[in-house]
């Protein structure tokens, strides 16, 4: 019986796109990425799951009159679809603590640092990685995490470190811990988690 995985996105896609990617080369074997589901219209993600014949929804967080109102939809569209695993990727919507104690031990995320370093609220997107040039570190990555109440603060299951090289720009450095890290890591954290709770069923 495969881990069923929800993808919940925002933006570009890029790690759902790793994802799809690694389920098709047999990368994923205990589970399956059943839905993605964006709390953006229009986000690019959502054209990578057409593509990819995956189910798609959208939950437009803006017209939710609050943060419980998006998550009873959301909460409804996952338990429709028998969803066990969710996958935060590129996911810019902070869930209440009640939402992930729900779901505790069966959400993962990307972050595109080594946590704990430039993490924690307001610490997303390009914003992680401006952070880490201006503090001038040398080596930077991505991880992957189990989620909780606290931005960023969940047990880490995956980390990868990237150099950060003369001359970056938060653009070029979010490039290469996309490509080195993030893309790398995401597939295996979901094998690794899918198998545990496939097993654990
Ligand atoms: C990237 O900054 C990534 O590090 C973070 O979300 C942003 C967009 O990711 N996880 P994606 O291309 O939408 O997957």
């Amino acid at each position: 019986m495969k881990t069923r995985i929800a993808v919940l996105v925002s933006g570009g896609g890029t790690n759902l796109q790793a994802l799809l990617d690694a389920e098709a080369a047999g990368k994923i074997p205990h589970g399956e990425i059943a839905m993605v589901i964006s709390n953006v219209p229009g986000a690019y993600a959502l054209t990578r799951a057409k593509q990819a014949g995956v189910p798609a929804a959208v939950i437009d967080r803006k017209a939710c009159g609050s943060l419980a109102e998006f998550e009873e939809k959301l909460q409804a569209i996952l338990e429709l679809d028998g969803i066990d695993m969710i996958i935060l990727a590129g996911f810019l919507c902070i869930l209440s603590e009640n939402f992930t104690k729900k779901w505790s031990n069966r959400i993962l995320n990307i972050h595109p640092s080594l946590i704990p370093a430039f993490c924690g609220a307001g610490f997303y997107g390009l914003r992680v990685h401006a952070a880490a040039l201006t503090r001038g570190v040398k080596l930077t990555g991505a991880t992957v995490h189990l989620v909780n109440g606290v931005p960023d603060g969940g047990p880490i299951l995956l980390q990868k470190a990237v150099e950060v090289l003369p001359g970056d720009t938060p653009e070029i450095l979010q490039r290469r811990v996309m490509e080195q890290a993030e893309w790398v890591l995401l597939p295996q954290a979901a094998e690794l988690w899918a198998e545990k709770l496939a097993s654990a069923q």
